[in-house]
């Protein structure tokens, strides 16, 4: 593995029972973080996950536990921070997973406010208030550093990854509800980039397409349709693997990326630069 590439702190997935945010704990736990918070609202599949993480962590004190909290609840985000610095000391790594679709697709005239509010305070409002609690505990911290071939150099105080998607760039007809809540998940990693930059935390974003969760998978077996539109709409002609994803989650918080914040990083294998028409 790049030297670079690897990781030694503490991570807090948020949205790491399942899917996404699962593998990408597994991910971090694998490239060396010392511990993995996994933070869900559902409590057995954190227990489970945190449980399963230990098969893959590569540091030799590796240690997890679990928080249950609702994104959208700010004394739980709060809490659950609190919980990561009092019980590990710091929180180096932070992975926003927690979200949800708005369900059958609708042409926005057609808008259900009541989805729109429930995928605007879990995707949006969510991500604010996790943005936020951990932004405050980072920059509370001292910075840490990477020495390489080439000498020794800053690497801040801390790494946030948002889950957004390639519909935080572009539309999907009948999915108003969930590209908005998308591209503010965006704005809040480009802004939280800006504002936290001289604060020594970066903050990006990974804006995947189809992803292989099992969700995806349950679909995939209940309606062929969907695998082919996959293969025609997708230059790969596949959905990604998770890995594809988390992969790229534990690169972002690695010292490797360490020039990387406010970036939105496209994982759509380029569906959104070009029209396939054929
Ligand atoms: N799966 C895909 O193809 C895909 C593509 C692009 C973007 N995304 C984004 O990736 C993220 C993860 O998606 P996934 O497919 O892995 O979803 P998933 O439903 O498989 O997993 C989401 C996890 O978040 C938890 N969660 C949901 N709402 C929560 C809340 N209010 N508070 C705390 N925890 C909550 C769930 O319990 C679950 O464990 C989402 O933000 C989604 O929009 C997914």
């Amino acid at each position: 593995m790049l030297n670079s590439a690897q990781l030694d702190g503490i991570a807090l997935v948020v949205g790491s029972g399942r899917g996404i945010g699962k593998e990408a704990a597994f991910s971090l736990a694998e490239a060396g973080a010392k511990a993995v918070v996994f933070a869900d609202m559902n409590e057995e599949f954190a227990k489970a996950s945190s449980e399963e993480s230990k098969k893959y962590a590569t540091n030799e004190g590796y240690q997890t536990s679990t928080f249950v909290m609702n994104v959208k609840d700010a004394k739980t985000v709060e809490d659950m921070v609190n919980y990561v610095v009092e019980k590990y000391g710091r929180l180096d790594y932070c992975v926003n997973a927690a979200g949800v679709d708005n369900g059958v697709h609708k042409p926005l005239a057609d808008t259900d406010i009541e989805v729109f509010d429930h995928v605007m305070s879990v995707n949006a409002r969510g991500n604010l208030l996790c943005v936020r609690a951990q932004t405050a505990a980072m920059r509370k911290q001292t910075p840490k550093t990477w020495t390489s071939r080439n000498g020794t150099r800053d690497i801040g105080r801390g790494v946030i990854i948002n889950i957004a998607s390639a519909n935080s760039f572009a539309g999907l007809p009948g999915k108003g509800s969930y590209v908005i809540s998308k591209h503010a998940s965006m704005g809040i990693t480009k802004m939280a980039g800006v504002d936290h930059a001289s604060d020594g935390i970066r903050v990006n974003a990974v804006c995947p397409t189809w992803v292989r969760t099992p969700l995806l998978d349950e679909e995939l077996a209940s309606n062929p349709e969907v695998k082919g539109m996959i293969s025609r709409v997708v230059p790969i002609e596949r959905a990604a693997e998770c890995e594809e994803v988390s992969d790229v989650v534990a690169f972002l918080c690695s010292p490797a990326a360490s020039y990387i914040s406010g970036a939105s990083l496209l994982i759509d294998a380029g569906i959104t630069t070009t029209l396939r028409l054929f």
